[in-house]
């Protein structure tokens, strides 16, 4: 068997450097290429997370809480699990994940 595929996966995006991520542990990108993206973690760290920040609730932008590693909603207190599980409501609905990685000096994400 020798069908070629190609060996450059272009689902990934680019949503943000390494440096901007490293910066604070946390990297939202409003307008990816992939649409709004929160990548938490550091580019030393073995595993990235990273979600659609918009709330399954009303759609408002949930915050990291790297103390409590939880998201949390500004607008009504919803929490979401670092897996974007709902762990408090009044959302039902788990956040978007999406896979993420380190490529070169950038971060990349694969919805
Ligand atoms: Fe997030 Fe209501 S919009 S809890």
């Amino acid at each position: 068997c020798s069908s070629q595929t190609t060996p450059v996966s272009r689902d990934w995006q680019t949503v943000g450097t390494s440096a901007e991520l490293d910066k604070t542990g946390q990297l939202l990108a409003k307008n990816s290429p992939a649409g709004p993206v929160l990548v938490v973690g550091t580019s030393k760290g073995a595993n990235l997370t990273a979600v659609n920040p918009t709330c399954t609730h009303a759609g408002c932008t949930v915050g990291w809480k790297a103390e409590a590693k939880k998201f949390a909603c500004p607008c009504h207190g919803s929490e979401y699990g670092v897996d974007g599980k709902v762990l408090k409501g009044p959302a039902t609905e788990a956040l978007k994940t999406y896979a993420a990685k380190i490529e070169g000096n950038s971060v990349v994400v694969k919805p």
